[in-house]
């Protein structure tokens, strides 16, 4: 399963792609709004740091705007996965962008046949934000569950982009639904490292090894 960091923090990209195991980043206006400097100049640094699909959500919401900013942001970067929301705007905005070669995400899916019709117009990606439903009590991995067996019954090829992780949890139920990617806030990623055998493990091999060459000395 790839990992894709959700975030448009520039230190905070740069601090976790050196140890490998990133795939790819997932932005969105809120977290771009957060940052300072020009959006642009940060997406395509951000493009460059990862060096893998980036994706740049429009805030336009008539089909029109979405096409030229989907358009312009596909300019900016080989890397550029332009985002669209879930709207009848935002699926017919996924067809056409589809078809030019640009790649799409489809965001903010909260059900499965939601995700039936972005695979139907060729998006490359769909995002059904787990962390969201949790939040109004409907168990968000269920919803990957139902897309995994969709999208396999009929072969699409859009990948399952679990989105809004709050937490490992949710990194394990999508691994193990067989879902494409996960993307998470580096909070979460953080977390992936620890286990508390490890470090108690590590301190007593150190002093083992540490008394043993005392003795010798
Ligand atoms: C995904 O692409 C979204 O940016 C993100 O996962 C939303 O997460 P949130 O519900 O924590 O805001």
């Amino acid at each position: 399963m790839k990992l894709f960091i959700d975030s448009g923090n520039i230190k905070e990209i740069e601090a976790l792609v050196p140890l490998g195991i990133i795939d790819g980043i997932t932005t969105n206006p809120s977290l771009l709004a957060k940052e300072p400097g020009d959006y642009k100049d940060n997406l395509k640094r951000i493009c460059d740091i990862v060096n893998g699909p980036t994706s740049a959500e429009v805030v336009a919401k008539d089909y029109e705007g979405m096409l030229r900013e989907g358009r312009d942001f596909a300019g900016l970067h080989e890397h550029i996965v332009v985002k669209v929301p879930l709207t009848r705007e935002g699926i017919h905005a996924c067809k056409t962008l589809s078809s030019e070669g640009i790649r799409v995400n489809v965001t903010l899916c909260f059900s499965p046949t939601q995700a039936l019709i972005a695979a139907k117009v060729g998006a490359t990606y769909i995002s059904p934000f787990v962390g969201r439903l949790d939040d109004v009590a409907t168990p968000g991995m269920e919803l990957i569950r139902d897309i995994v067996e969709i999208y396999n019954n009929y072969e699409f090829k859009t990948e399952v982009l679990v989105a809004s992780t709050r937490s490992p949890m949710h990194i394990v139920e999508a691994a193990r639904l067989g879902a494409d990617i996960c993307t998470c806030p580096p909070a979460v990623i953080d977390q992936l490292f620890n286990h508390p055998l490890t470090t108690i493990g590590l301190e007593k091999f150190l002093k083992d090894w540490e008394k043993a060459q005392a003795v010798k000395a």
